[in-house]
Protein backbone atom coordinates (compact mmCIF):
# COMPACT_ATOMS: atom_id res chain seq x y z
CA UNK A 1 0.00 0.00 0.00
CA UNK A 2 1.29 3.55 -0.52
CA UNK A 3 2.36 5.42 2.39
CA UNK A 4 0.47 8.37 1.48
CA UNK A 5 1.41 10.18 4.73
CA UNK A 6 5.39 9.78 3.58
CA UNK A 7 3.55 11.53 -0.19
CA UNK A 8 1.55 13.83 1.52
CA UNK A 9 4.65 15.24 3.83
CA UNK A 10 6.98 15.16 0.68
CA UNK A 11 4.73 16.60 -1.28
CA UNK A 12 3.68 19.87 0.86
CA UNK A 13 5.78 22.91 1.25
CA UNK A 14 7.03 23.82 4.62
CA UNK A 15 4.16 26.12 4.88
CA UNK A 16 1.49 24.14 4.30
CA UNK A 17 2.84 21.53 6.64
CA UNK A 18 2.72 23.24 9.30
CA UNK A 19 -0.83 24.29 7.95
CA UNK A 20 -1.97 20.96 8.17
CA UNK A 21 -0.45 20.29 12.16
CA UNK A 22 -1.94 23.90 12.92
CA UNK A 23 -5.55 22.52 11.79
CA UNK A 24 -4.82 18.88 13.39
CA UNK A 25 -4.35 20.66 16.54
CA UNK A 26 -7.34 22.87 16.46
CA UNK A 27 -9.32 19.82 15.37
CA UNK A 28 -8.06 17.25 18.02
CA UNK A 29 -8.36 20.11 20.93
CA UNK A 30 -12.04 20.01 19.59
CA UNK A 31 -11.97 16.36 19.81
CA UNK A 32 -13.34 16.42 15.71
CA UNK A 33 -11.87 13.46 13.56
CA UNK A 34 -9.96 15.41 10.60
CA UNK A 35 -9.54 14.16 7.02
CA UNK A 36 -7.51 15.96 3.93
CA UNK A 37 -9.97 15.95 0.88
CA UNK A 38 -10.38 17.32 -2.26
CA UNK A 39 -7.99 18.53 -5.05
CA UNK A 40 -5.08 18.35 -2.42
CA UNK A 41 -5.53 15.10 -2.81
CA UNK A 42 -5.86 14.67 -6.52
CA UNK A 43 -2.97 16.89 -6.65
CA UNK A 44 -0.84 14.77 -4.28
CA UNK A 45 -1.39 11.79 -6.27
CA UNK A 46 -1.08 13.61 -9.96
CA UNK A 47 2.10 15.66 -8.77
CA UNK A 48 0.63 18.56 -9.40
CA UNK A 49 1.61 21.66 -7.37
CA UNK A 50 -0.78 21.02 -4.40
CA UNK A 51 -2.51 25.14 -4.64
CA UNK A 52 -4.90 24.90 -1.21
CA UNK A 53 -5.99 22.24 1.01
CA UNK A 54 -9.54 21.03 2.00
CA UNK A 55 -10.35 19.49 5.01
CA UNK A 56 -13.49 17.78 6.15
CA UNK A 57 -13.56 17.47 9.92
CA UNK A 58 -16.70 15.16 11.75
CA UNK A 59 -18.15 18.52 13.81
CA UNK A 60 -19.27 21.57 12.91
CA UNK A 61 -16.32 23.70 11.33
CA UNK A 62 -17.43 26.66 12.56
CA UNK A 63 -16.09 26.00 16.60
CA UNK A 64 -12.09 25.86 15.49
CA UNK A 65 -12.29 29.26 14.47
CA UNK A 66 -11.19 31.12 17.55
CA UNK A 67 -8.81 28.74 17.68
CA UNK A 68 -7.16 29.02 14.47
CA UNK A 69 -7.68 32.30 14.32
CA UNK A 70 -5.43 32.76 17.65
CA UNK A 71 -2.58 30.61 15.91
CA UNK A 72 -3.01 33.32 13.35
CA UNK A 73 -5.24 32.24 10.82
CA UNK A 74 -7.23 35.02 9.17
CA UNK A 75 -11.08 33.77 8.04
CA UNK A 76 -11.93 34.75 4.63
CA UNK A 77 -15.27 33.88 5.04
CA UNK A 78 -17.49 31.84 7.68
CA UNK A 79 -20.56 30.05 6.13
CA UNK A 80 -23.27 29.08 8.38
CA UNK A 81 -25.12 26.86 5.95
CA UNK A 82 -22.28 24.52 5.20
CA UNK A 83 -20.51 24.97 8.48
CA UNK A 84 -17.29 25.98 6.95
CA UNK A 85 -14.58 28.27 6.96
CA UNK A 86 -12.26 29.70 4.21
CA UNK A 87 -9.04 30.23 5.42
CA UNK A 88 -6.31 31.78 4.92
CA UNK A 89 -3.15 29.81 7.64
CA UNK A 90 0.25 31.80 8.28
CA UNK A 91 2.89 31.70 5.15
CA UNK A 92 -0.44 32.71 3.23
CA UNK A 93 -1.69 28.74 3.05
CA UNK A 94 -5.43 28.79 1.18
CA UNK A 95 -7.40 26.34 3.22
CA UNK A 96 -11.10 25.73 4.01
CA UNK A 97 -12.33 23.95 6.71
CA UNK A 98 -16.32 22.14 6.11
CA UNK A 99 -18.24 20.01 8.44
CA UNK A 100 -17.94 16.59 6.58
CA UNK A 101 -21.93 16.41 5.23
CA UNK A 102 -24.47 14.64 3.07
CA UNK A 103 -26.10 16.58 0.70
CA UNK A 104 -29.73 15.54 -0.35
CA UNK A 105 -31.00 17.45 -3.88
CA UNK A 106 -35.00 18.08 -4.29
CA UNK A 107 -34.97 20.29 -6.82
CA UNK A 108 -32.47 21.89 -9.26
CA UNK A 109 -31.65 25.01 -8.31
CA UNK A 110 -32.52 24.57 -5.15
CA UNK A 111 -29.95 24.46 -2.22
CA UNK A 112 -29.66 20.86 -1.47
CA UNK A 113 -30.60 19.74 2.33
CA UNK A 114 -27.55 19.31 4.31
CA UNK A 115 -27.18 17.82 7.75
CA UNK A 116 -23.83 16.25 9.20
CA UNK A 117 -22.56 13.18 7.97
CA UNK A 118 -19.75 10.47 8.05
CA UNK A 119 -16.43 11.11 5.42
CA UNK A 120 -17.55 8.80 3.18
CA UNK A 121 -20.66 10.26 2.96
CA UNK A 122 -19.04 13.69 2.51
CA UNK A 123 -17.22 11.76 -0.65
CA UNK A 124 -20.61 11.19 -1.98
CA UNK A 125 -21.57 14.68 -2.47
CA UNK A 126 -18.85 15.94 -4.54
CA UNK A 127 -18.29 16.68 -8.11
CA UNK A 128 -15.86 13.91 -9.85
CA UNK A 129 -13.96 10.86 -8.76
CA UNK A 130 -10.69 12.27 -8.65
CA UNK A 131 -11.78 15.11 -6.10
CA UNK A 132 -14.37 12.02 -4.24
CA UNK A 133 -10.81 10.99 -2.29
CA UNK A 134 -10.28 11.45 1.74
CA UNK A 135 -7.25 10.90 3.68
CA UNK A 136 -7.40 10.42 7.33
CA UNK A 137 -5.01 12.09 9.28
CA UNK A 138 -6.57 10.62 12.65
CA UNK A 139 -4.74 8.63 15.51
CA UNK A 140 -5.29 5.02 14.73
CA UNK A 141 -5.54 5.76 11.07
CA UNK A 142 -3.32 8.51 9.75
CA UNK A 143 -2.40 7.69 6.25
CA UNK A 144 -5.74 5.81 5.05
CA UNK A 145 -6.93 6.92 1.86
CA UNK A 146 -10.48 6.23 1.08
CA UNK A 147 -11.57 6.43 -2.70
CA UNK A 148 -14.51 4.99 -3.02
CA UNK A 149 -15.13 5.61 -6.06
CA UNK A 150 -11.98 5.00 -7.36
CA UNK A 151 -10.50 8.04 -8.23
CA UNK A 152 -7.07 7.22 -7.79
CA UNK A 153 -7.91 4.74 -11.05
CA UNK A 154 -9.26 8.04 -13.28
CA UNK A 155 -6.60 9.97 -12.44
CA UNK A 156 -4.42 6.90 -13.63
CA UNK A 157 -6.68 7.14 -17.11
CA UNK A 158 -6.61 10.94 -16.74
CA UNK A 159 -9.94 11.23 -16.92
CA UNK A 160 -12.74 13.55 -15.44
CA UNK A 161 -15.54 11.70 -14.22
CA UNK A 162 -18.76 12.68 -12.32
CA UNK A 163 -20.27 10.86 -9.29
CA UNK A 164 -23.80 9.57 -11.15
CA UNK A 165 -25.85 10.64 -13.82
CA UNK A 166 -27.86 13.83 -12.20
CA UNK A 167 -24.14 15.34 -11.17
CA UNK A 168 -24.48 18.30 -13.58
CA UNK A 169 -28.37 18.87 -12.90
CA UNK A 170 -27.77 18.69 -9.07
CA UNK A 171 -25.58 21.08 -8.97
CA UNK A 172 -24.72 23.07 -12.54
CA UNK A 173 -21.44 24.84 -11.23
CA UNK A 174 -19.79 21.36 -11.97
CA UNK A 175 -20.31 21.83 -15.34
CA UNK A 176 -18.48 25.18 -15.26
CA UNK A 177 -15.79 23.28 -13.11
CA UNK A 178 -15.80 20.31 -15.56
CA UNK A 179 -14.86 23.36 -17.75
CA UNK A 180 -11.86 24.42 -15.86
CA UNK A 181 -9.85 20.79 -14.39
CA UNK A 182 -10.33 19.29 -18.35
CA UNK A 183 -8.50 22.72 -19.43
CA UNK A 184 -6.30 22.53 -16.67
CA UNK A 185 -4.90 19.26 -16.48
CA UNK A 186 -5.94 18.58 -20.24
CA UNK A 187 -7.58 15.62 -19.21
CA UNK A 188 -10.85 14.55 -21.20
CA UNK A 189 -14.03 14.09 -19.77
CA UNK A 190 -15.16 10.50 -19.67
CA UNK A 191 -17.45 9.36 -22.35
CA UNK A 192 -20.70 9.20 -20.65
CA UNK A 193 -19.68 12.23 -18.41
CA UNK A 194 -19.07 14.17 -21.93
CA UNK A 195 -22.69 12.84 -22.97
CA UNK A 196 -24.13 14.42 -19.67
CA UNK A 197 -22.21 17.50 -20.13
CA UNK A 198 -23.59 17.76 -24.01
CA UNK A 199 -27.29 16.85 -22.60
CA UNK A 200 -26.44 19.60 -19.55
CA UNK A 201 -25.64 22.12 -21.71
CA UNK A 202 -28.60 21.76 -24.13
CA UNK A 203 -31.26 21.18 -21.56
CA UNK A 204 -29.73 24.80 -20.27
CA UNK A 205 -29.09 23.25 -16.42
CA UNK A 206 -26.87 26.71 -16.05
CA UNK A 207 -30.03 28.76 -15.34
CA UNK A 208 -30.27 26.71 -12.05
CA UNK A 209 -26.83 27.55 -10.77
CA UNK A 210 -26.83 28.46 -7.30
CA UNK A 211 -25.60 32.67 -6.72
CA UNK A 212 -23.10 31.29 -4.36
CA UNK A 213 -21.86 28.93 -6.69
CA UNK A 214 -21.12 31.56 -9.12
CA UNK A 215 -19.22 33.69 -6.56
CA UNK A 216 -17.32 30.28 -5.69
CA UNK A 217 -16.11 29.86 -9.36
CA UNK A 218 -15.05 33.51 -9.84
CA UNK A 219 -12.76 33.23 -7.20
CA UNK A 220 -11.35 30.03 -8.21
CA UNK A 221 -10.35 31.96 -11.47
CA UNK A 222 -7.67 33.80 -8.99
CA UNK A 223 -5.70 30.98 -8.24
CA UNK A 224 -5.39 29.49 -11.64
CA UNK A 225 -1.95 29.37 -12.91
CA UNK A 226 -2.90 30.43 -16.76
CA UNK A 227 -6.11 31.81 -16.07
CA UNK A 228 -6.91 33.28 -19.41
CA UNK A 229 -6.95 29.80 -20.90
CA UNK A 230 -9.45 29.17 -18.53
CA UNK A 231 -11.79 32.41 -19.24
CA UNK A 232 -11.31 31.56 -23.38
CA UNK A 233 -12.18 28.01 -22.49
CA UNK A 234 -15.38 29.42 -20.31
CA UNK A 235 -16.31 31.79 -23.13
CA UNK A 236 -16.55 29.20 -25.82
CA UNK A 237 -19.10 26.89 -23.32
CA UNK A 238 -20.82 29.98 -22.71
CA UNK A 239 -19.99 29.92 -18.76
CA UNK A 240 -18.24 33.29 -18.90
CA UNK A 241 -21.55 35.68 -19.10
CA UNK A 242 -22.98 33.23 -16.37
CA UNK A 243 -19.98 34.31 -14.17
CA UNK A 244 -20.93 37.85 -15.23
CA UNK A 245 -22.83 38.93 -18.65
CA UNK A 246 -20.58 41.53 -19.40
CA UNK A 247 -17.31 39.85 -18.61
CA UNK A 248 -15.73 38.77 -22.24
CA UNK A 249 -12.09 37.98 -23.16
CA UNK A 250 -11.65 41.17 -24.69
CA UNK A 251 -12.40 42.85 -21.17
CA UNK A 252 -8.99 40.93 -20.16
CA UNK A 253 -5.08 42.96 -19.99
CA UNK A 254 -3.88 39.60 -21.78
CA UNK A 255 -0.28 41.68 -21.73
CA UNK A 256 -0.61 43.13 -18.01
CA UNK A 257 -1.80 39.41 -17.38
CA UNK A 258 1.02 37.22 -18.83
CA UNK A 259 3.67 40.00 -17.80
CA UNK A 260 2.16 39.21 -14.26
CA UNK A 261 2.81 35.98 -14.38
CA UNK A 262 6.47 36.39 -15.93
CA UNK A 263 7.72 37.98 -13.15
CA UNK A 264 5.69 36.38 -10.35
CA UNK A 265 7.99 33.44 -12.02
CA UNK A 266 10.91 35.84 -11.73
CA UNK A 267 10.46 36.23 -8.15
CA UNK A 268 9.61 32.67 -7.29
CA UNK A 269 13.11 31.59 -8.79
CA UNK A 270 14.50 34.10 -6.12
CA UNK A 271 12.47 33.12 -3.30
CA UNK A 272 9.42 35.11 -2.78
CA UNK A 273 6.26 33.94 -3.20
CA UNK A 274 3.97 36.58 -3.46
CA UNK A 275 -0.12 35.58 -3.99
CA UNK A 276 -1.15 37.04 -7.23
CA UNK A 277 -4.52 36.17 -7.34
CA UNK A 278 -5.50 40.47 -6.54
CA UNK A 279 -3.81 41.55 -9.50
CA UNK A 280 -5.11 38.49 -11.52
CA UNK A 281 -8.41 39.51 -10.90
CA UNK A 282 -7.67 43.31 -11.83
CA UNK A 283 -6.36 42.38 -14.92
CA UNK A 284 -9.00 39.80 -15.69
CA UNK A 285 -11.54 43.05 -15.17
CA UNK A 286 -9.61 45.59 -16.38
CA UNK A 287 -11.49 46.72 -19.01
CA UNK A 288 -14.92 46.29 -17.36
CA UNK A 289 -16.76 49.11 -15.89
CA UNK A 290 -16.59 49.90 -11.98
CA UNK A 291 -20.69 48.62 -11.34
CA UNK A 292 -19.46 45.41 -13.20
CA UNK A 293 -16.35 44.92 -11.17
CA UNK A 294 -18.58 45.57 -7.86
CA UNK A 295 -21.07 42.63 -8.95
CA UNK A 296 -17.68 40.81 -8.98
CA UNK A 297 -16.17 41.72 -5.36
CA UNK A 298 -19.51 41.37 -4.12
CA UNK A 299 -19.73 37.66 -5.09
CA UNK A 300 -16.50 36.14 -3.87
CA UNK A 301 -16.66 34.29 -0.60
CA UNK A 302 -13.30 35.20 -0.03
CA UNK A 303 -13.48 38.86 1.60
CA UNK A 304 -10.05 39.08 2.36
CA UNK A 305 -9.36 38.26 -1.37
CA UNK A 306 -11.83 41.47 -2.36
CA UNK A 307 -10.19 43.65 -0.05
CA UNK A 308 -6.46 42.58 -1.49
CA UNK A 309 -7.68 43.00 -4.36
CA UNK A 310 -9.51 46.95 -4.08
CA UNK A 311 -6.60 48.17 -2.29
CA UNK A 312 -3.74 46.91 -4.89
CA UNK A 313 -3.88 50.24 -6.54
CA UNK A 314 -3.70 52.79 -3.65
CA UNK A 315 -1.08 50.36 -2.19
CA UNK A 316 1.01 50.52 -5.24
CA UNK A 317 0.16 54.24 -5.74
CA UNK A 318 2.06 54.45 -1.82
CA UNK A 319 4.56 52.62 -2.46
CA UNK A 320 5.52 53.89 -5.95
CA UNK A 321 5.46 57.74 -3.88
CA UNK A 322 8.13 56.33 -1.08
CA UNK A 323 10.36 55.25 -4.31
CA UNK A 324 10.63 58.52 -5.88
CA UNK A 325 10.69 60.38 -2.58
CA UNK A 326 13.74 60.54 0.21
CA UNK A 327 13.31 57.04 1.67
CA UNK A 328 15.06 55.59 -1.34
CA UNK A 329 17.28 58.34 -2.29
CA UNK A 330 20.31 55.37 -2.75
CA UNK A 331 20.46 52.36 -3.89
CA UNK A 332 20.84 50.91 -0.35
CA UNK A 333 17.76 52.75 1.35
CA UNK A 334 15.64 51.80 -1.80
CA UNK A 335 16.98 48.14 -1.08
CA UNK A 336 15.80 48.27 1.87
CA UNK A 337 12.45 49.96 1.74
CA UNK A 338 11.32 47.33 -1.33
CA UNK A 339 12.68 44.21 1.14
CA UNK A 340 10.33 45.44 3.46
CA UNK A 341 7.70 45.89 0.93
CA UNK A 342 4.98 43.18 0.73
CA UNK A 343 6.31 41.25 -2.15
CA UNK A 344 2.39 41.68 -4.15
CA UNK A 345 2.79 45.12 -3.85
CA UNK A 346 6.16 45.12 -5.54
CA UNK A 347 5.32 42.62 -8.15
CA UNK A 348 1.51 44.54 -9.27
CA UNK A 349 4.26 48.00 -8.99
CA UNK A 350 6.97 46.24 -11.27
CA UNK A 351 3.86 45.87 -14.40
CA UNK A 352 1.83 48.69 -13.66
CA UNK A 353 4.78 51.45 -12.59
CA UNK A 354 4.11 54.31 -15.33
CA UNK A 355 7.15 56.49 -13.19
CA UNK A 356 10.76 55.84 -15.40
CA UNK A 357 12.36 55.97 -12.30
CA UNK A 358 10.43 53.46 -10.08
CA UNK A 359 10.38 50.82 -12.63
CA UNK A 360 14.10 51.48 -12.91
CA UNK A 361 14.85 50.45 -9.00
CA UNK A 362 12.40 47.66 -9.11
CA UNK A 363 14.43 45.93 -12.21
CA UNK A 364 17.55 47.00 -10.00
CA UNK A 365 16.14 45.24 -7.23
CA UNK A 366 15.70 41.92 -9.14
CA UNK A 367 18.63 41.97 -11.38
CA UNK A 368 21.91 44.50 -10.99
CA UNK A 369 21.44 44.79 -6.85
CA UNK A 370 21.47 41.61 -6.21
CA UNK A 371 24.85 40.43 -8.53
CA UNK A 372 26.37 43.35 -6.16
CA UNK A 373 26.08 40.27 -3.31
CA UNK A 374 28.76 38.42 -5.85
CA UNK A 375 31.04 41.41 -4.41
CA UNK A 376 31.14 40.23 -1.03
CA UNK A 377 34.29 38.63 0.03
CA UNK A 378 33.50 35.83 1.87
CA UNK A 379 36.80 33.88 1.78
CA UNK A 380 38.58 36.92 3.53
CA UNK A 381 35.69 37.17 5.61
CA UNK A 382 35.98 33.25 7.24
CA UNK A 383 39.63 33.79 7.62
CA UNK A 384 38.82 37.00 9.46
CA UNK A 385 36.21 34.89 11.60
CA UNK A 386 33.40 36.75 10.66
CA UNK A 387 30.74 33.81 10.02
CA UNK A 388 27.66 32.56 10.27
CA UNK A 389 28.46 31.51 13.80
CA UNK A 390 29.36 34.79 15.12
CA UNK A 391 25.95 36.49 16.62
CA UNK A 392 26.47 39.91 14.69
CA UNK A 393 27.45 38.37 11.19
CA UNK A 394 24.05 38.92 9.46
CA UNK A 395 24.57 42.58 10.84
CA UNK A 396 27.84 42.85 9.11
CA UNK A 397 27.28 40.69 5.91
CA UNK A 398 24.09 42.71 5.29
CA UNK A 399 26.04 46.20 6.01
CA UNK A 400 29.07 45.54 3.77
CA UNK A 401 26.18 44.50 1.43
CA UNK A 402 24.40 48.57 1.57
CA UNK A 403 28.08 50.17 1.46
CA UNK A 404 28.61 48.03 -1.96
CA UNK A 405 25.47 48.96 -3.31
CA UNK A 406 25.93 52.52 -2.34
CA UNK A 407 29.18 52.48 -4.10
CA UNK A 408 30.85 53.29 -0.09
CA UNK A 409 33.38 50.24 -0.66
CA UNK A 410 35.08 50.21 -4.09
CA UNK A 411 37.17 47.57 -4.20
CA UNK A 412 38.16 44.55 -2.35
CA UNK A 413 41.31 46.48 -0.72
CA UNK A 414 38.46 49.00 1.19
CA UNK A 415 36.02 46.42 1.76
CA UNK A 416 38.71 44.33 3.59
CA UNK A 417 39.94 47.47 5.54
CA UNK A 418 36.34 47.90 6.65
CA UNK A 419 35.88 44.31 8.06
CA UNK A 420 39.14 44.11 9.58
CA UNK A 421 38.49 45.95 12.90
CA UNK A 422 35.06 43.95 13.02
CA UNK A 423 36.94 40.38 13.49
CA UNK A 424 36.36 39.44 16.73
CA UNK A 425 38.99 37.90 18.63
CA UNK A 426 40.55 34.16 17.68
CA UNK A 427 39.16 31.63 20.09
CA UNK A 428 41.43 30.05 23.18
CA UNK A 429 43.50 27.39 21.75
CA UNK A 430 42.19 23.94 22.84
CA UNK A 431 43.34 21.93 25.46
CA UNK A 432 46.24 20.18 25.42
CA UNK A 433 45.99 16.43 24.89
CA UNK A 434 45.16 14.69 27.83
CA UNK A 435 48.73 13.09 29.04
CA UNK A 436 49.13 9.31 30.19
CA UNK A 437 50.81 7.73 32.36
CA UNK A 438 53.30 8.41 35.09
CA UNK A 439 54.71 12.15 33.41
CA UNK A 440 50.80 12.77 33.85
CA UNK A 441 50.66 12.19 37.21
CA UNK A 442 53.98 13.83 38.10
CA UNK A 443 52.69 16.81 36.17
CA UNK A 444 49.45 17.05 37.99
CA UNK A 445 51.35 16.18 41.63
CA UNK A 446 53.69 19.05 40.87
CA UNK A 447 50.70 21.22 40.08
CA UNK A 448 49.00 20.40 43.46
CA UNK A 449 45.66 18.91 41.43
CA UNK A 450 44.10 15.65 42.84
CA UNK A 451 44.38 13.80 46.13
CA UNK A 452 47.01 14.46 48.02
CA UNK A 453 49.54 11.91 47.52
CA UNK A 454 52.96 11.45 49.16
CA UNK A 455 55.33 11.59 47.22
CA UNK A 456 57.75 8.80 47.99
CA UNK A 457 61.17 11.01 47.11
CA UNK A 458 62.05 13.83 45.33
CA UNK A 459 61.54 13.41 42.03
CA UNK A 460 60.24 9.99 41.91
CA UNK A 461 58.72 8.72 38.58
CA UNK A 462 55.76 7.40 39.78
CA UNK A 463 52.73 9.24 40.58
CA UNK A 464 48.83 8.67 41.36
CA UNK A 465 47.52 11.63 40.33
CA UNK A 466 44.95 12.05 37.83
CA UNK A 467 46.08 12.78 34.40
CA UNK A 468 42.19 13.46 33.42
CA UNK A 469 42.08 16.17 36.62
CA UNK A 470 45.29 17.71 35.63
CA UNK A 471 44.16 18.18 32.40
CA UNK A 472 41.19 19.57 33.10
CA UNK A 473 42.15 22.08 35.91
CA UNK A 474 45.45 23.21 34.59
CA UNK A 475 44.36 24.16 31.00
CA UNK A 476 45.86 26.21 28.49
CA UNK A 477 48.02 28.76 30.43
CA UNK A 478 50.84 26.26 30.55
CA UNK A 479 50.06 25.43 26.60
CA UNK A 480 52.07 27.48 24.16
CA UNK A 481 50.62 26.04 21.13
CA UNK A 482 49.51 28.29 18.85
CA UNK A 483 46.59 27.26 16.22
CA UNK A 484 47.32 29.26 13.17
CA UNK A 485 44.39 31.58 12.74
CA UNK A 486 43.27 30.02 9.40
CA UNK A 487 42.44 26.91 11.04
CA UNK A 488 40.13 27.80 13.85
CA UNK A 489 37.24 28.31 12.31
CA UNK A 490 35.75 25.55 9.76
CA UNK A 491 34.94 27.71 6.78
CA UNK A 492 31.62 26.88 5.24
CA UNK A 493 31.36 26.67 1.25
CA UNK A 494 30.92 30.85 0.34
CA UNK A 495 27.31 30.15 -1.10
CA UNK A 496 26.11 29.00 2.25
CA UNK A 497 27.59 32.31 3.71
CA UNK A 498 25.79 33.96 1.34
CA UNK A 499 22.57 32.20 2.32
CA UNK A 500 23.11 32.67 5.98
CA UNK A 501 23.69 36.51 5.50
CA UNK A 502 20.70 36.57 4.21
CA UNK A 503 21.58 39.20 2.24
CA UNK A 504 19.05 40.04 -0.37
CA UNK A 505 16.92 36.87 0.77
CA UNK A 506 13.31 37.16 1.20
CA UNK A 507 13.58 36.07 4.64
CA UNK A 508 15.13 39.42 5.53
CA UNK A 509 12.72 41.51 4.37
CA UNK A 510 11.88 44.13 7.56
CA UNK A 511 14.55 43.28 8.87
CA UNK A 512 17.13 45.04 6.30
CA UNK A 513 18.94 48.15 8.69
CA UNK A 514 20.91 51.36 7.85
CA UNK A 515 24.21 50.11 7.57
CA UNK A 516 25.99 50.07 10.68
CA UNK A 517 29.14 52.64 11.66
CA UNK A 518 32.40 51.37 11.21
CA UNK A 519 34.86 51.47 13.21
CA UNK A 520 36.92 53.11 10.92
CA UNK A 521 34.47 54.29 7.55
CA UNK A 522 35.74 53.73 4.37
CA UNK A 523 37.47 56.92 3.73
CA UNK A 524 35.95 57.06 -0.35
CA UNK A 525 32.93 56.88 0.73
CA UNK A 526 32.57 60.53 0.83
CA UNK A 527 33.40 61.11 -2.62
CA UNK A 528 31.34 58.76 -4.12
CA UNK A 529 28.14 59.38 -3.19
CA UNK A 530 25.77 57.31 -5.61
CA UNK A 531 22.44 58.51 -4.72
CA UNK A 532 20.04 59.18 -7.33
CA UNK A 533 19.02 62.91 -8.04
CA UNK A 534 16.18 64.11 -6.00
CA UNK A 535 13.75 61.88 -7.81
CA UNK A 536 10.62 63.02 -5.28
CA UNK A 537 9.59 65.86 -8.02
CA UNK A 538 8.59 62.91 -10.23
CA UNK A 539 4.96 61.88 -10.07
CA UNK A 540 4.31 58.20 -9.99
CA UNK A 541 1.16 56.44 -10.93
CA UNK A 542 0.78 52.63 -11.46
CA UNK A 543 -0.93 53.23 -14.91
CA UNK A 544 -3.59 56.14 -13.97
CA UNK A 545 -6.74 54.81 -15.21
CA UNK A 546 -9.57 56.64 -14.10
CA UNK A 547 -12.02 54.53 -14.00
CA UNK A 548 -10.33 51.77 -11.73
CA UNK A 549 -10.59 54.73 -8.90
CA UNK A 550 -12.55 53.85 -6.19
CA UNK A 551 -13.22 50.21 -7.01
N1 LIG B 1 -16.45 20.50 -4.53
C1 LIG B 1 -17.54 19.86 -5.11
N2 LIG B 1 -18.44 20.58 -5.84
C2 LIG B 1 -18.29 21.90 -6.01
C3 LIG B 1 -17.20 22.56 -5.41
C4 LIG B 1 -16.28 21.83 -4.68
O1 LIG B 1 -17.66 18.67 -4.98
N3 LIG B 1 -19.20 22.58 -6.70
C5 LIG B 1 -15.53 19.70 -3.71
C6 LIG B 1 -14.55 18.87 -4.53
O2 LIG B 1 -14.29 17.69 -3.83
C7 LIG B 1 -13.33 19.72 -4.60
C8 LIG B 1 -13.34 20.36 -3.23
O3 LIG B 1 -14.72 20.55 -2.93
O4 LIG B 1 -12.18 18.95 -4.80
C9 LIG B 1 -12.62 21.66 -3.14
O5 LIG B 1 -13.11 22.56 -4.11
P1 LIG B 1 -12.15 23.55 -4.90
O6 LIG B 1 -11.15 24.11 -3.99
O7 LIG B 1 -12.99 24.45 -5.69
O8 LIG B 1 -11.46 22.62 -5.95
P2 LIG B 1 -10.19 21.72 -5.88
O9 LIG B 1 -10.62 20.37 -6.33
O10 LIG B 1 -9.51 21.82 -4.60
O11 LIG B 1 -9.32 22.26 -7.03
P3 LIG B 1 -8.36 23.50 -7.08
O12 LIG B 1 -8.35 24.17 -5.77
O13 LIG B 1 -7.09 22.89 -7.49
O14 LIG B 1 -8.97 24.35 -8.14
Amino acid sequence: MADYIYTLETRLSPDQQKAVALVLDAAKAAGMNLYLTGGAIRDMITGFPIRDLDFAVQGNALKLQKDLERAGSVVGDADDETRSLLLTLPGGVRAEVAMARSEKYDKPGKAPQMAPATIIEDLRRRDFTVNAMALSLNEGSRGLLMDPFNGAADIEAKVIRVLHNYAFLEDPSRMIRATRFTTRFHWPLEERTQARYESGKENNYIEYIRSSSIGYEIEQLAYEDDPLSILKAYEREGWLKVLNPRWSTAKVDAGGLSALMKTRQQMNELGYTPDVAPAVLYFLTDRMGDKDIGDLRRAIPRKDLVEAWKDLEDNAQSLAKRLTGKEAATPSRTWQLLSSARPEMVLFLAITARNQAVAQKIKNFFTKWRQVQQKIPLPEMTELRITPEIPNYSKIANDVFLLLLDGKLRSRTETLRYLKPLSPPPPPPPPPPARRGRAAKAAAAAAGVGPAVPVAKAGAKKSVAPAKAAVAEKPIAAEKTVVPEKTISPSPAPAKLAVAAGVGKPSERGSAKKPGKPAKPPKPAAKTKTSPKSPAKSKTKPKAKGKKKGR
